[in-house]
């Protein structure tokens, strides 16, 4: 809900409130952005409270206004040369490279909905928009920030558009899509950061004076830095405390900056990155920022994630599978990477259809010359020698199976030694007289040319129509060699984001041509992991590497920001092909089942008893995947060396036990506890059964078997489950079998079923 009164702006959604005023001098003046306080109020006056002060060095306004230091003011959207010397949310060269911007409110309006429309498209159904249209004090030179205001989700979407009615071109050098200026800086800054195939590792870090920044250049969002940043208080955790989010909409270069000012302010900033970004705008042009989201808890972080998931599934998806049941994959690419041949991918999907899986996905290698990774890209033409029944007799073969089919593609990228780049060489990202770099022995085609986005959209169009109901949308390099030769491009610092548009163009095509397809974003694993691609589609691969251990703060970072229904995750070889880790199946299970499942190996190197396995997690996974792929995700307190998580759906709980580590004689009970159980209700806890191999335990095997092993199955009040936690069974300690001995290796899990019962 908006209210305006008097030039005071509040924002209100069910548990924060965003307010700011005009300020006498005209500026947008941030006041606050934290817990709800209504518009009602009296003295919100005082939560700022007069402009009385007098600073030593600062520059003041004009000498009229000898109090008016922008510097040390709360600001809404700040530009440089008027006193602001902390970051600036635009910067505008004009002239001959003038800078100076004095941005003052013109007008504003309040309406429902939203009524614009960029992609990746948010909708805006039951919300309501403020806009603020600001102009320069000298030039005519426009800022429109969009505020829209969704209540339940406790979320506020922004952007800013610029607009140029200047005579003169103006150069557009940092756009942000959200400024946020806080009145103290007793904040923990959290990011997500990485590598391939360790990505969005938590960081956490107390802020300290000057900037922090995080961003990606690698014309992709990155797995080195996602877009998403978490401010906590120091002593906020996973269910305390009061913690704010942003994150982009957004698949480019991002930049997000964290500045304490010399007066101990803070300033959030998330823009498209500056770094190598130029846009020309000629009189009567505007340019859009992404859009962003806002979001505050004074809850913890798993309620602020809370709200980023409800958000992301409602109002950034707009695939007709946002809110379904996904299909459980199995995918031939670590089963039998480039070597395959229709047989053996028809072995591999009778094995896969007969354990319960649904979704055989054909990954890299079905097209062109594309033997290894040196080739073929940009071919999008079956290789009749690896499917001599051609891409729809594969798939009809899939769908006789009674499962669903499901194609790789990496349509961005070309290979030099393909057809397309010998038919058209100049689509390829290169600057004229400088040879390009290669990636993974691959180049980028230029997608901010239209001719190269009505391409893709043809050749995918005809694999597409091959009956494929699940595509993978691949992209395994960065941008190097920044260069379009696009007619429409004014000026080269516009290549990063045209490209990106031109990415959304092609996307935007392609899922309304096919809208029953269900699309999965992956790059070089999880390098493309951003609520632009959910916007698309609504999962994505998480990353390459598939490893338990590697997996619980992969997956762990992912869920900060992104849904579980987001999360695509694989049981794939022991020893891992990334890690070399050996892990149990069993656990491999455990890890995965949390978000989308799916198969990534050999079914043909399997014994009959790892295929009996199988067959029972995906019974398992089946009957609870609303849960693990819908439920609300938390964190539950860890215990002696292991990590909790739940999903929670109206039904049921389902708890992740995982200990990285197998400690000998612990001499205590690990406790499983659940802080917001219902003290006034009762509930049954289950262990699921798991399956013990007779290699997990050696020369132990005989006298594990001696005994009967009991199920664990309690019922507790909820008083216990909040209040003390319940012991869990005791793991094995190095002196023989107990019929409640359980067997937790390194890497270990055990999954809990949870319901209530009265
Ligand atoms: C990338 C993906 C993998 C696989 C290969 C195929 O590395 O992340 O899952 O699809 O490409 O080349």
């Amino acid at each position: 809900m908006i209210t305006e009164r008097n030039g005071w702006f509040f924002l209100s959604t069910a548990h924060s409130s965003y307010i700011m005023r005009i300020s006498s001098l005209g500026h947008m003046e941030h006041i606050h952005y934290g817990g709800y306080i209504p518009a009602s109020a009296e003295g919100t006056f005082w939560i700022q409270g007069p402009d009385d002060l007098r600073l030593g060095d600062g520059t003041y306004y004009d000498e009229d206004h000898q109090h008016s230091f922008l510097g040390r003011m709360l600001c809404e959207y700040s530009t440089p040369g008027k006193g602001d010397t902390r970051e600036s949310a635009l910067i505008v060269e004009y002239g001959n490279g003038l800078i100076t911007l004095d941005l003052l409110h013109q007008s504003h309006r309040i309406y429902p909905g939203k009524d614009y429309d960029i992609l990746p498209r948010v909708s805006a159904s039951d919300a309501e928009t403020l806009e603020i249209v600001l102009r320069d004090a000298v030039l005519p030179v426009f800022a429109t920030l969009r505020y829209t205001v969704y209540k339940e989700e406790d979320i506020i979407l922004r952007s800013a558009e610029i607009r140029n009615e200047c005579d003169e071109d103006i150069m557009l050098r940092t756009v942000s899509s959200v400024m946020l200026d806080l009145p103290d800086s007793e904040w923990d800054l959290i990011s997500f950061d990485g590598a391939w195939a360790r990505e969005r590792y938590e960081n956490r870090r107390a802020l300290c004076p000057g900037v922090i920044s995080v961003d990606s250049k690698l014309g992709f969002t990155s797995s080195e830095h996602n877009s998403l940043l978490f401010l906590a208080r120091p002593d906020a955790d996973d269910s305390h405390g009061e913690a704010i989010a942003v994150n982009q909409i957004y698949s480019g270069n991002h930049l997000e900056r964290v500045e304490v000012s010399p007066f101990g302010f803070c300033r959030v900033l998330s823009s498209i990155n500056p770094f190598g970004f130029g846009w020309k705008l000629g009189n009567g042009e505007s340019f859009r920022s992404p859009e962003a989201i806002l979001s505050y808890s004074s809850s913890g972080l798993d309620s602020l994630s809370y709200n980023l998931h409800r958000f992301a599934v409602k109002y950034i998806e707009n695939s007709i599978y946002k809110d379904k049941i996904r299909p459980i994959a199995i995918n031939n690419w670590e089963a039998t990477y480039f070597d395959f041949n229709e047989k053996k991918l028809m072995d591999l999907a009778v094995k896969a259809e007969s354990a319960g899986i649904e979704l055989f996905v054909l990954d890299d290698g079905w097209y062109g010359r594309r033997s290894d990774d040196t080739r073929g890209l940009g071919d999008w033409v079956v290789n009749r020698k690896k499917l001599p029944g051609g891409l729809d007799g594969f798939v009809r073969g899939i769908h006789d199976l009674g499962m669903k089919a499901g194609i790789w593609v990496e349509p961005e990228m070309v290979s030099m030694d393909s057809a397309l780049y010998e038919t058209h060489p100049d689509w390829m990202v290169a600057i004229p007289g400088r040879k390009p770099s290669p990636g993974r022995h691959q180049y980028l085609l230029d997608l901010s040319r239209p001719e190269v986005v009505d391409y893709l959209f043809s050749a995918m169009s005809e694999v597409f129509s091959s009956g494929v109901d699940y595509v993978k949308w691949d992209a395994n390099r960065n941008m190097s060699d920044y260069f379009t030769s696009s007619s429409a491009v004014k000026w080269q610092g516009e290549f990063f984001h045209r490209y990106i548009l031109g990415l959304y163009s092609l996307l935007d095509r392609l899922t309304k041509a096919f809208p029953s397809i269900l699309f999965e974003f992956c790059a070089s694993g999880g390098n493309r992991f951003d609520l632009g691609a959910l916007s698309f589609s609504p999962q994505g691969w998480t990353s390459d590497n598939t490893d338990a251990m590697s997996r619980i703060r992969i997956q762990h970072g992912t869920f900060r920001g992104y849904p579980l229904s987001s999360v695509s995750n694989h049981v794939t070889a022991s020893p891992n092909h990334q890690s070399l880790r050996i892990t149990g199946l069993e656990d491999r299970f455990g890890v995965a089942c949390f978000g989308i499942l799916g198969y990534e190996l050999d079914l043909g190197k399997l014994s009959e008893e790892e295929l009996g396995v199988i067959k029972e997690q995906i019974a398992f996974y089946k009957e609870h995947r609303k849960t693990l792929q819908y439920g609300a995700f938390r964190h539950l307190p860890s215990s002696d060396g292991a990590v909790f998580w739940m999903a929670e759906s109206d039904d049921e709980m389902i708890v992740l036990e995982y200990q990285d580590r197998n400690m000998v004689n612990t001499g205590r009970h690990r406790r499983l506890r659940i802080p917001h159980a219902d003290p006034a209700s009762l509930y049954s806890v289950q262990r699921r059964e798991k399956h013990v191999f007779k290699e997990d335990l050696g020369d132990l095997w005989e006298s594990y078997s001696a005994v009967s092993h009991e199920p664990y199955s309690i019922t507790v009040s909820g008083h216990v489950l909040c209040s003390a936690g319940v012991a869990l069974p005791p793991l094995f300690m190095g002196r023989g079998f107990e019929p409640s001995t359980r067997i937790l290796n390194d890497n270990g899990s055990d999954l809990y079923v949870i319901r209530k019962v009265r």
